[in-house]
């Protein structure tokens, strides 16, 4: 196995650390995790909750229906990490966070300690947002029951980045929206599947050929499917 310098620790905060665990133990973030290029570390909010209860959270002022998790906590939980070590952004997942894109991934897959809260239930007191949080994210116009799910993906889009963590392909730079265009079509064996045919240039033999059409290709379905990147 190779030996890479960690480069980057996450630490995630989450009331249902369990909802983690198998996107963060698989695939390329697991090889990722065991060649030392990313270090996450999992943090139960329980743990800092209060009382022999470890309550975490509490009806909200102002008569609204639903829980709202407690400021005491979070305070606990992210400062006992930014007390060990200085982070580039205390991230907080939620739905009017700013958009994930392309670009602030790889922004953020320059950093080197993130934190990422999880929200839940109705969300966080909103004292712990203005004092503490550094960089809220959305990842879609739509509203998910917890934020396990975003800190997934935006773990997921940043660690795939890291330099060493896709060994297959040349580099993950080259994939969708990598170019603000979408990716060419891609196809492998049979050549003919049910009649369903390989386009007959990737068969040619002829890279020059390939690397036209294929750039062609990755217009066209930009145009069609995705014509704001254009703009
Ligand atoms: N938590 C709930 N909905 C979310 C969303 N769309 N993005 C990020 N965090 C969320």
């Amino acid at each position: 196995m190779h030996k890479f310098a960690a480069v980057m620790r996450i630490d995630i905060i989450s009331a249902v650390p369990e909802l983690l665990e198998s996107p963060l133990n698989h695939s390329i973030i697991r090889r990722a995790r065991e060649k030392g290029l990313v270090e996450i570390h999992i943090v139960n909010l329980h743990d800092y909750g209060k009382g022999s209860y470890k309550q975490i959270d509490d009806y909200g002022f102002g008569g609204d229906a639903g829980m709202v998790i407690k400021p005491e906590p979070l305070y606990r939980a992210i400062t006992d990490l930014t007390s060990q070590r200085e982070y580039d952004h205390v991230i907080y997942t939620s739905p009017d966070g700013e958009m994930l894109d392309q670009g602030m991934c790889n922004s953020l897959s320059t950093c080197g300690n993130l934190i990422i809260l999880c929200g839940h239930y109705k969300g966080i007191d909103h004292r712990i947002r203005e004092h503490l949080i550094t960089k809220e994210i959305s990842i879609g116009s739509y509203v998910l029951s917890g934020g396990e799910l975003a800190a997934c993906v935006i773990c997921d889009s940043i660690i795939r980045l890291l330099s060493g963590a896709i060994t297959c392909e040349p580099s993950p730079r080259s994939s969708s929206f990598q170019d603000e265009m979408v990716a060419t079509a891609i196809y492998t064996r049979p050549a003919d599947f049910m009649g369903w045919k390989v386009p007959e240039v990737l068969l040619s033999g002829n890279p020059k050929l390939i690397r036209q059409w294929q750039e062609e290709q990755a217009l066209e379905r930009t145009k069609r499917l995705r014509p704001d990147l254009l703009d």
